[in-house]
């Protein structure tokens, strides 16, 4: 029997059980949360890592949807509990969900959910700020201030690397990779060497424009190329970011081999996931080249680090902080709550076929013929509506690189799941969504009908 964990309840007597398994920050998430009948159970247990037996626990008999962490570990026993428990929906707070044994969802037909779009400038900034740090080498240089070894300036105190001209690589330009890409070139005037398996043609553009610009203000023009690998990367830049998802591809993707052939005086940044990096050859690499620097928010074993690095001053680390902006953490958060929601209100939506679920109102036992009404009015509506991606299985927003309808705090969020990532596998739900708003004045009055059709719900 498992023991109880502490827990913090926000409207106790809502309908529909919603789990956080950590405080996350903001209100706006739970109060989300509560307008739509949901009891909020956040877990407040003084444990920084819940495990498995915890989460269960936290579970217990009756669940609809629980909001946790990427560093839970979400497989076959949690969604068996959490199925067992009435849940079909699961988000991380994260865009990443490598702690997620996706399959395992899907057999128990629990949606999950991610947090992506509101994530990407934040984490690309970290990326930016440690590549900066390691370049200035400005750690080493406030320990040494901070010990009181400062008595005066010397020529090559601290000397670094200057970043203006050299060459930025980038494995991974998604998203974010994206991102950081952008900072370095513009904010750093550095050229972009990049490897992913797609082009990423606004990038391009977007240095092409740039160069340009420079040039026509008679400075040097920076440069792109799109790499043909891996190595060619690692072999150019002077500044290397990893950006890729972590699975059985990338999987110590730099390791001895690959480190040996980065320039000896090369800058490597990882804001992914640590077990990209081979972090014991990682610090062997550190200690045989000293000029060789590293920016870490990631490690092989979080929270622990091979030994070693903790020791070597060309590593810059920080505890996995890349998204922590509180823009970003309050965003992440309402995403990861509104991914639940969606679900739990549909589902529920199911069960009583007659409940129309519409935020900020309920209506229950709508008849038959008011439903038809309220389908054709929705149609009727659609031109001047936001019919977001197509809506097929899940409601899922089209977009998830511009989640900032769901982050607008003055008006209420679209009803549709931010992000699912098994969407598609668990795609037997044909419902279609309609949205509409009509501006009173100051006033906003949402009407929003989630329409389900050709239902086969129960996968
Ligand atoms: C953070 O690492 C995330 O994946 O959101």
């Amino acid at each position: 029997m498992a023991k109880p964990v502490s827990i913090e309840v926000w409207n106790p007597n809502g309908k529909y059980r919603v789990i956080s398994t950590k405080p996350m920050p903001g209100t706006r998430w739970i109060n989300l949360l509560i307008e739509q009948d949901c009891r909020v159970e956040i877990c407040t247990e003084k444990k920084t890592i819940l495990s498995v037996e915890d989460i269960i626990s936290l579970i217990g008999n009756k669940c609809d949807g629980v909001i946790g962490q990427l560093t839970e570990d979400w497989g076959e026993t949690l969604f068996a509990a959490l199925s067992r428990a009435g849940g079909k929906a699961f988000s991380n707070m994260a865009v990443g969900y490598n702690n997620v044994d996706v399959n395992a969802a899907n057999k128990y037909g629990v949606a999950v959910g991610n947090t992506p779009g509101v994530l990407t400038e934040t984490t690309a900034e970290l990326a930016a700020s440690l590549s900066l740090a390691a370049a200035r080498r400005i750690v080493e240089a406030d320990e040494f201030m901070r010990a009181g070894l400062y008595d005066g300036w010397l020529p090559h105190l601290f000397v670094g690397n200057l970043l203006k001209g050299q060459t930025v690589g980038v494995i991974g330009a998604g998203r974010i990779g994206s991102a950081y890409a952008r900072m370095m070139v513009e904010g750093f005037k550095m050229n972009l060497i990049y490897y992913d398996l797609y082009q990423s043609t606004r990038l391009e553009k977007f240095v092409t424009a740039y160069g340009e610009f420079l040039k026509s203000n008679g400075e040097q023009p920076v440069y792109w190329k799109r790499a043909s690998s891996m190595d060619e990367v690692l072999r150019e830049a002077d500044v290397v970011s990893l950006h890729p998802v972590l699975d059985k591809t990338t999987y110590h993707l730099i390791n001895k081999e690959s480190l040996a052939t980065m320039k000896k005086e090369a800058i490597l940044i990882n804001c992914s996931r640590g077990p990209v990096i081979d972090e014991v050859a990682l610090v062997e690499h550190l200690k045989q080249n000293p000029m060789f620097r590293v920016g870490l928010d990631v490690f092989e074993d979080e929270p622990f680090m091979k030994p070693g690095l903790a020791e070597m001053k060309n590593a810059v680390i920080v505890p996995h902080i890349a998204s922590a902006s509180k823009w970003t953490r309050e965003g992440m958060a309402t995403l990861a709550a509104l991914n639940v929601l969606v679900i739990v209100l549909l589902l529920a939506f199911f069960k009583f076929r007659y409940v129309w679920h519409l935020f900020g109102k309920r209506i229950e036992n709508i008849s038959c013929f008011s439903s038809v009404i309220a389908t054709v009015l929705s149609i009727a509506t659609l031109s001047q509506s936001a019919l977001q991606g197509k809506i097929k299985g899940y409601p899922i927003w089209g977009d998830s690189n511009r989640v900032e309808p769901f982050l607008n705090e003055s008006v209420p969020p679209p009803a549709a799941c931010p992000s699912i990532v098994n969407a598609k596998a668990l795609g037997n739900i044909h419902v279609y969504l309609f949205q509409s708003y009509k501006h009173q004045r100051s006033v906003r009055v949402a009407v929003r009908v989630v329409s389900p059709m050709n239902v086969k719900f129960g996968v």
